[in-house]
């Protein structure tokens, strides 16, 4: 962890500084009213300068400045954003900006609590990163059943009309309630007016996005870091973290918690603290969802000393992703859990692949089989096979993240495996749910 760097002087001349939330963890949500109002433009702008406005040339100062800070997405993959930023900046102009606020990750509350509370920061964000880039629009995709976010939203944008008027074409739509459809491609193809399905790629987005032109598809909390470092500076943003993963996290901590909540985190904080923050958890800790449903199952005991970063986890063969983490008592029955995860991963293909719909639909009855312990020895058997054969064969990595998923399953919950396939019922079975599995809505194609 970083401690040692004393904060520097932000670029004045983009617009100067006001004094950095101090102390605690909290940074990006140091600003949020208890009462569970949003912080209107005026509080907003005592702590922060207006952006400066998007021109055609591109503004190489902030993204020099999100490139010295280290910042990475926190949408899940975890990229370098200066490296974006200027990839984008470099395309054919003018170019556009997206900002994903879809969250379809069931278990993550994050980019919901961003925008609905402190949605200035976003946006300030997205005007940030427009400058940066060259852009003359941007959208900002919010699930449109995220009613909360989707007007604190639009009224921010609102308020800003009347006191601020936003220099460049703003828009912010409510998206289809789909998973993928906040796959970036998926959140692209939806502005350009068609289904929010994954399409393949090349080109990505920063080649040919929305209307052709490149464009920067950027997770709302990564825009809420870049108004924070362009505000106080690449050394004060590193002042927390760890040298390859500086700053803060927010991470969703869900599950056998006495408080599921969204915590701010320094990456590279202990799990156990995080979870310990979300009121400790309410019984022995068996294992822990890393990631979120994209994610990997890790042993309760390794995931509770494991540090929240991606290099911490990666020997685990887990991720933050978007910093979803669910903890599964150790009463409870992993294979259960997984089997109702994989029920909803076979929903929510957007079944224009093959592989993918017909795929996750045999692994989902596979694990249902397992879970309940009436599996034939040949379904089993066939487990295996059918994630081998559709692992990689999507237009997106939806089918991927269910095959991570089962084989994590087999490994964390291995003697429940052997016994359920021996058809034993296991004592957790019985138990309710722990993981929040939302019902999947009805297909859409
Ligand atoms: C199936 C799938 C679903 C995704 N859903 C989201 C999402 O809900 N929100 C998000 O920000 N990124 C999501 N992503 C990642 C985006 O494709 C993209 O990498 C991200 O928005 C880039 O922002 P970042 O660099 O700030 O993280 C998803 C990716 C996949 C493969
Ligand atoms: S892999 Fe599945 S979710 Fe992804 S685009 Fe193809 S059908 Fe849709």
């Amino acid at each position: 962890m970083l401690s040692d760097a004393p904060s520097q002087p932000a670029s004045d001349a983009l617009g100067g500084r006001r004094s950095p939330p101090a102390g605690g963890p909290a940074r990006l949500l140091a600003d949020v009213h208890a009462d569970g109002t949003w912080t209107t433009l005026a509080e907003h702008r005592s702590r922060y300068s207006p952006p400066p406005a998007p021109k055609r040339e591109p503004d190489d100062r902030i993204i020099d400045l999100v490139d010295e800070a280290g910042l990475r997405g926190r949408g899940g993959a975890g990229f370098p954003t200066g490296r974006k930023l200027r990839t984008v900046s470099q395309g054919r102009a003018p170019r556009i900006v997206i900002g994903n606020g879809t969250e379809g990750e069931p278990a993550s509350a994050k980019d919901r609590l961003l925008m609905s509370r402190l949605p200035h920061l976003v946006i300030d964000g997205a005007l940030l990163a427009a400058a940066a880039v060259g852009a003359d629009r941007i959208g900002i995709g919010v699930e449109r059943n995220n009613t909360e976010a989707v007007k604190a939203m639009r009224d921010a944008l609102a308020e800003r009309a009347e006191h601020e008027p936003l220099p460049i074409s703003f828009r912010v739509a409510g998206t289809p309630p789909r998973y993928v459809g906040g796959e970036e491609t998926g959140l692209v193809h939806w502005f350009n007016n068609g289904p929010a399905m994954p399409t393949f790629v090349p080109p990505r987005p920063f080649e040919k996005g929305v209307d052709g032109r490149p464009t920067l598809v950027q997770n709302v909390e990564s825009l809420a870091h870049i108004t924070q470092i362009v505000a106080h500076g690449p050394d004060w943003f590193r002042e927390v973290g760890t040298a390859e993963e500086p700053g803060t996290a927010l991470a969703t901590v869900s599950g056998a918690v006495n408080r599921a909540s969204v915590v701010e985190a320094a990456i590279g904080t202990p799990i156990g603290k995080i979870v310990e923050s979300a009121g400790g958890s309410t019984a022995r800790v068996g294992a822990m969802l890393l990631g979120g449903f994209f994610g990997t199952w890790v042993r309760g005991d390794a995931a509770l000393a494991a540090p929240f970063s991606r290099a911490g986890l990666s020997p685990l063969n887990a991720s933050p992703g978007a910093g979803i983490m669910c903890v599964l008592s150790e009463d409870a029955c992993g294979l259960a859990e997984t089997a109702r995860i994989l029920a909803w991963f076979a929903a929510e293909s957007a079944g224009q692949c093959g592989p993918c719909l017909y795929g996750l639909a045999d692994l989902a009855r596979g694990a249902a089989g397992l879970s309940e312990a009436t599996s034939a020895p040949s379904d089993l058997a066939n487990l295996f096979l059918w994630a081998h054969e559709i692992e990689g064969r999507g237009a997106c990595k939806h089918p991927d993240g269910a095959v991570r998923l089962l084989r994590s399953a087999a490994t964390v919950f291995a003697e429940d495996w052997d016994r359920h396939a021996r058809g034993e019922r296991c004592r957790g079975q019985s138990a309710p749910p722990t993981i929040r599995v939302p019902v999947p809505p009805p297909v859409w194609r």
